[in-house]
């Protein structure tokens, strides 16, 4: 029994040994220490001994437990500090490498131009007003002085959810939108999307406008250009060329529209400018009085203008942008290069 015993320590201490890993180790204990371990079993031979052998055996095996118990923590211990060294050193990071940088995105330069816009009118004392894209044939049309059937309505190539529902076309909706709810003066502008089918190098089926608007006692055409002139230099620079060029809309009376000089080819004609040396920016004109009496304005009392700009086409201006869908094919090279 002794020698089974010694034997046991033996194997025991071995086995400490060549335990590599705090697991190994753990595993090594329960072989021998465990409930159902070598250590225990041999206990449990006991049962063919004499009474005087008994506590002799039992008082050896108790001895070498303990023995074994103290070697197994110390080791343990050691172990289990040289795994935590290697894995610290493994997982160590390097406080001297420089960061990475987080990709900090840039305002659109739609953005950037509708922020200019609204800094220049507000500086003027202009209001910012918005108004619905899903928008009633009533007022994206009709009180515009466009009634059903009329040859105006093929300017803008609209989709219809239905004969009275649609998807705005111009942002003059608001104008009415507007009037309707307030007495003037007035001095708005309202920037937002709308839509057309229509599609090419300066045209997009989704685009925005500014609408702006102002009406007033005696206000005139000269008003409206002084206002114009001073946007255009503040949005392009004193050098930009502009000119007024006569126009047609329904809702304004007279009706002009802007061009600036193509900044692709300097006025002398491109792809861009479909070789007129010139980009249209803008519709503008005196408000009609039709639709001054359809919100219920007295015609010789107030007057007005208003006016809707292509923000797209003042952005591929200011920016020399040669084609308009650059600006939403959402490429991060070309939108990185604008401002903040
Ligand atoms: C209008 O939409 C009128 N509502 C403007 C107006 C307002 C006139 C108030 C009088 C009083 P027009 O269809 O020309 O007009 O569009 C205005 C501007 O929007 C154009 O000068 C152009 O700069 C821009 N634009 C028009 N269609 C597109 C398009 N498909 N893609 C990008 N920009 C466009
Ligand atoms: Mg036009």
């Amino acid at each position: 029994m002794q020698g089974k015993i010694a034997e046991l320590r033996l194997a025991a201490l071995q086995s400490v040994q060549e335990a590599a890993s705090v697991q190994e180790l753990r595993d090594a204990r329960i072989r021998f220490l465990g409930k159902k371990g070598e250590l225990t079993q041999l206990l449990r031979s006991m049962g063919s001994l004499s009474a005087e052998e008994r506590p002799v055996f039992g008082k050896m095996v108790n001895e070498v437990r303990d023995e074994l118990e103290a070697i197994w923590d110390k080791r343990e211990a050691e172990l289990f500090r040289q795994e935590e060294e290697q894995r610290l050193k493994a997982e160590a990071i390097d406080w001297t490498l420089p960061g990475r940088r987080p990709n900090i995105g840039t305002l659109h330069p739609i953005t950037l131009v509708i922020n200019e816009a609204k800094r220049i009118f507000t500086s003027m004392g202009y209001e910012v007003v918005e108004g619905p894209e899903v928008e009633w044939d009533y007022y994206n049309f009709e009180a515009l002085n466009i009634p059903p059937d009329h040859p105006a309505r093929d300017m803008q190539d609209t989709f219809f959810f239905s004969e009275e529902l649609l998807l705005r076309s111009q942002t003059s909706s608001v104008q009415i939108h507007v009037m309707e709810n307030r007495q003037p003066p007035i001095r708005i502008i309202a920037p937002g999307k709308v839509y057309r089918a229509d599609a090419d190098m300066t045209h997009s089926p989704m685009f925005h406008q500014i609408e702006g608007l102002v009406i007033d006692e005696g206000i005139t055409f000269a008003d409206l250009k002084g206002t114009l002139q001073l946007f255009i230099e503040r949005m392009f620079g004193p050098d930009a060329k502009a000119r007024f060029r006569p126009s047609y809309f329904p809702f304004t009376e007279p009706s002009a529209e802007v061009d600036i000089s193509c900044i692709m080819c300097g006025g002398s004609g491109c792809r861009v400018c479909k070789s007129t040396g010139w980009l249209e920016i803008l519709g503008c004109g005196m408000v009609d009085p039709r639709v001054l009496r359809g919100v219920g304005y007295d015609p010789n009392k107030v007057s007005g203008f208003a006016f809707g700009m292509g923000v797209e086409r003042i952005a591929m201006l200011r920016y020399g942008i040669n084609d308009i869908r650059l600006l939403f094919d959402n490429d991060v090279r070309f939108l990185k290069q604008f401002g903040r």
